[in-house]
């Protein structure tokens, strides 16, 4: 990748951002994020907004997968065309909704973490492994999450949204799940893509860990932002196709991770800096 394909973040090298609106500014930084911690007026729309941006990432780096990767077979790249529709049919709902609460496209300022992660990736394997398994795969145990909380706080349009959008996300991160289970047998070399991509999701995960009592743009703590109380979305998982073995680790990771936290007030990891 040539160096104007790319930007360095906290001494990482990750993909230059895509084009954007004039209307929205774009931080490299969760530091620079607005993100607030509650559910106020404000809060909200910048959920709501932030969101709405992180799907249309999806649909980007979807899409780009499939420019990239023109070799790909053909069943694999249909998966991906369908996705791209239905990560514009999000971000589109997310938009309105984020009119209906008043709020504005570029209201709050926007980070291309997930992109600028998953395009560093020179495989369609490893672009899946990161976009779809890890990034998605850990949005489906958030959206559920999220819809209650949106529902607790008396605006069931919105938990209702979120709900359908986590239908398709499992679909999302189980043809993803099909494919590799597919090329362990065919050609378990993907697998070594895999692996790799997951350790340079972590070491980027690492390198960009806030320090203690670092705040972002409106003073929220960063470290306050690690999302411990998400447990893993376990029903949503098999469906989406992780095997019991991937599920036991997965609690195991979120034991530790509990664990450490109760031991510190630093988190364990910071896997989506700007997660939904
Ligand atoms: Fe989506
Ligand atoms: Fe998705």
């Amino acid at each position: 990748m040539t160096p104007a394909a790319t930007k360095v973040v906290r001494g990482v090298t990750l993909r230059a951002d895509p084009a954007r609106e004039a209307c929205f500014r774009v931080v490299h930084d969760a530091s620079e994020l607005a993100d607030y911690a509650d559910m106020s007026e404000v809060a909200r729309r910048q959920r709501l907004h932030k969101h709405m941006h992180n799907e249309m990432q999806s649909l980007e780096m979807a899409a780009q997968s499939l420019a990239d990767f023109p070799d790909a077979p053909w069943e694999l790249r249909m998966s991906l065309a369908r996705q791209c529709w239905d990560e514009t049919r999000h971000t589109r709902l997310l938009y309105r909704r984020l009119l209906e609460l008043g709020g504005r496209k570029g209201e709050f300022p926007v980070m291309n973490y997930e992109w600028s992660v998953t395009c560093m990736a020179d495989s369609i394997w490893a672009r899946l492994a990161i976009q779809n398994r890890t990034f998605e795969g850990g949005e489906m145990d958030l959206l559920r999450r999220l819809a209650r909380m949106w529902a607790d706080a008396g605006d069931s349009v919105t938990a209702e949204l979120l709900e359908g959008i986590l239908t398709d996300e499992i679909q999302h991160v189980r043809f993803c799940n099909t494919w590799f289970k597919r090329m362990a047998k065919q050609d378990p070399g993907v697998l070594w893509k895999v692996v790799s991509a997951v350790n340079f999701v972590r070491s980027v995960t690492q390198a960009l860990q806030p320090a203690p009592g670092e705040v972002n743009a409106v003073g929220v703590d960063l470290n306050g932002f690690e999302h411990v109380e998400v447990l893993a979305n376990i029903d949503d998982r098999r469906l989406a196709g992780f095997s019991e073995a991937e599920i036991a680790e997965i609690l195991e990771q979120e034991d530790a991770l509990h664990a450490r936290t109760r031991q510190s007030s630093r988190p364990a990891s910071t896997a989506r800096p700007d997660a939904v």
